[in-house]
């Protein structure tokens, strides 16, 4: 996993709940990096996973909560980093539709060793859009927190339900549909 996806997630930490908590959380997480993150290094996503694991148990806030509260605040500083992407898409439903085919292969141009996810989307219904996730690293509920950010930057809003398709998360459908 990419560094910028950690750096961000300290950032968010700190802006939330204070640099004590993120000194606190680095410490007891005994990481293999020592949770020294450069932007365009690379770490293993355990590291992700612990960190989350020590926030929840820290601030008492279920795991899925904090992914997808991680996933709104990235959506935020993608659009920062990576506006030149976003240009191609007028709405929600367009960048959602271009991630699979269009940004993370770009983004597997600036990062070759970045690990992403697979999408399968389809749009029965103009106000419709389902969304296939598939990753081994079952990071669902940031992907939903990437969604309600991505439909937030469009001042977009929408009924967003996930569902898991096998037990162990590594395949899950968002059906999205739009007010
Ligand atoms: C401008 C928009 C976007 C950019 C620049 C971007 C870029 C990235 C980058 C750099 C990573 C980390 C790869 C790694 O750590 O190795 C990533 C991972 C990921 N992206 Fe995107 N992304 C964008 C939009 C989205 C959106 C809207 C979704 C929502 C569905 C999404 C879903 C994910 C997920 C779930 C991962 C985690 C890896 C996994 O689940 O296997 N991305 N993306």
């Amino acid at each position: 996993m990419k560094g910028i996806v950690f750096t961000e997630f300290l950032e968010m930490v700190e802006s939330k709940f204070g640099y004590t908590l993120v000194d606190q959380l680095l410490l007891e997480s005994n990481l293999p990096s020592g949770g020294v993150y450069t932007a365009i290094g690379t770490y293993d996503h355990h590291e992700m996973i612990t960190l989350v694991d020590k926030l929840s148990q820290q601030t008492q806030i279920p795991v899925p909560a904090l992914l997808r509260a991680y996933g709104q605040y990235l959506f935020v500083t993608f659009t920062k980093a990576y506006g030149s992407l976003l240009k191609q898409s007028d709405s929600a439903f367009s960048l959602l539709s271009s991630i699979q085919h269009y940004i993370h292969v770009e983004v597997r141009k600036i990062y070759p060793d970045a690990e992403l996810p697979h999408f399968v989307v389809e749009q029965p219904e103009e106000n419709h859009l389902r969304m296939y996730y598939q990753s081994e690293r079952k990071l669902a509920d940031f992907a939903h927190g990437l969604i309600d950010g991505c439909l937030a930057h469009f001042g977009e809003k929408a009924t967003v339900t996930q569902t898991n398709l096998v037990d162990d998360g590594s395949q899950v459908l968002f059906d999205i549909v739009k007010e």
